[in-house]
């Protein structure tokens, strides 16, 4: 098989692909003050579109897939393309990543049409400061979702950007949550991906993170990383898992197995760069299937060894470290 090798070797067999730019939330480290441009009407991949994409990828070694967005529950043809791909295309891991607040209802139907995971993005527990940070008071539904996704069997992580403002009583509300349910709870550093809405002082480095857990449980680890781009450890005497994923701090990219695909259908090889292969009209009705081959072949090629930060790791000295250092302090009396 035509396998995806990119110049360093590494073999790509996971495809990210945004189903809309458009989201129902404003989360502060997502969405800038000056807001985003609205995507032009009639940009965006149809469902055809997503699923002969992905069939074609599964024939060149793509084994998972995940569905983002913006909010891809917006899109109202999701369970079509769920089902789509789950039919047409050799996928092992089909999953997806949402905000959770529209996702309760459609539990049973996207287990139907074969969803395999659920990646929710959560991050506070407490609805005020869910409401500050997503800029809608939407906790209910999504704490709701949650615990309906996991009563149903679903596979579930959850997805907590490490902000500043993450109180140090949170992060213990996430362990507690690893420790009592099922699921994996991932805390995610945050990432300039966003213009003006990052700064270096709003992050909080990974380690620091992981060293309030670990006073408060015991990490296993089981396996080796691989290509998963987040240190995933079980929780000593849980049910669940905690993931650390350093992407400024602990740079993975030398792992690095996956490309991207935007909403409007360009390839883009690596999250940091700028670089998009367009899949333009060889997505469109009539044309052949050699045309999106070669333009995902292009996009592996083009992968970058790494973003800045896996050269220059990130300049640590302005980042809340002390903030939050100063919360345990308080905490263990030190
Ligand atoms: N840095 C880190 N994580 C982010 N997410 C969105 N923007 C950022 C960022 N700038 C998270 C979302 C979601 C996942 C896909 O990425 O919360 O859970
Ligand atoms: Fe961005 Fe996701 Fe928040 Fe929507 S829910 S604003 S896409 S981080």
């Amino acid at each position: 098989m035509d396998r995806l090798t990119d110049t360093y070797g590494r073999v790509v067999d996971y495809l990210r692909v945004s189903l809309t730019d458009t989201c129902n939330f404003r989360c502060t480290y997502c969405v800038p003050p000056e807001g985003v441009a609205p995507s032009l009407p009639g940009s965006m991949m149809s469902a055809n579109e997503v699923v002969r994409l992905v069939r074609v990828a599964s024939g060149m070694g793509i084994r998972r897939v995940r569905l983002t967005g913006g909010e891809p529950l917006l899109r109202p043809d999701l369970l079509e393309i769920v089902a789509g791909i789950k039919r047409s295309a050799r996928i092992e891991d089909l999953s997806i990543t949402t905000n959770g607040s529209r996702l309760a209802p459609l539990l049973a139907p996207l287990r139907q049409a074969g969803l395999d995971r659920i990646n929710i993005s959560l991050d506070a527990l407490d609805r005020q400061r869910f409401q500050d940070l997503c800029g809608v008071d939407a906790y209910p539904q999504v704490r709701g979702a949650f615990e309906d996704a996991v009563s149903m069997g679903f596979p579930v992580k959850l997805n907590v950007v490490a902000v500043r403002g993450l109180s140090y009583d949170e992060v213990l509300g996430f362990t507690r949550i690893a420790r009592e349910y099922p699921v994996e709870v991932r805390f995610l550093e945050f990432m300039p991906l966003c213009g003006s809405s990052w700064r270096p002082e709003l992050v909080i480095p990974i380690d620091i993170i992981r060293r309030i857990v670990k006073e408060h449980v015991e990490l296993v680890a089981d396996g080796p990383r691989g290509a998963e781009v987040a240190e995933s450890c079980r929780v000593g005497g849980g049910l669940g898992r905690i993931g650390f994923i350093g992407s400024l701090t602990e740079s993975f990219c030398d792992s690095c197995s996956r490309v991207r695909v935007t909403s409007e259908g360009q390839v883009r090889p690596c999250l940091f760069s700028d670089v998009e292969v367009p899949l333009g009209e060889a997505l469109r009705h009539g044309a052949g299937d050699a045309g999106i081959a070669d333009a995902l072949r292009l996009a592996v090629r083009l992968k970058p060894a790494g973003n800045l930060y896996r050269e220059r790791p990130f300049d640590r000295s302005g980042a809340s470290e002390s903030h939050i250092v100063s919360a345990v302090m308080k905490k263990i009396g030190g």
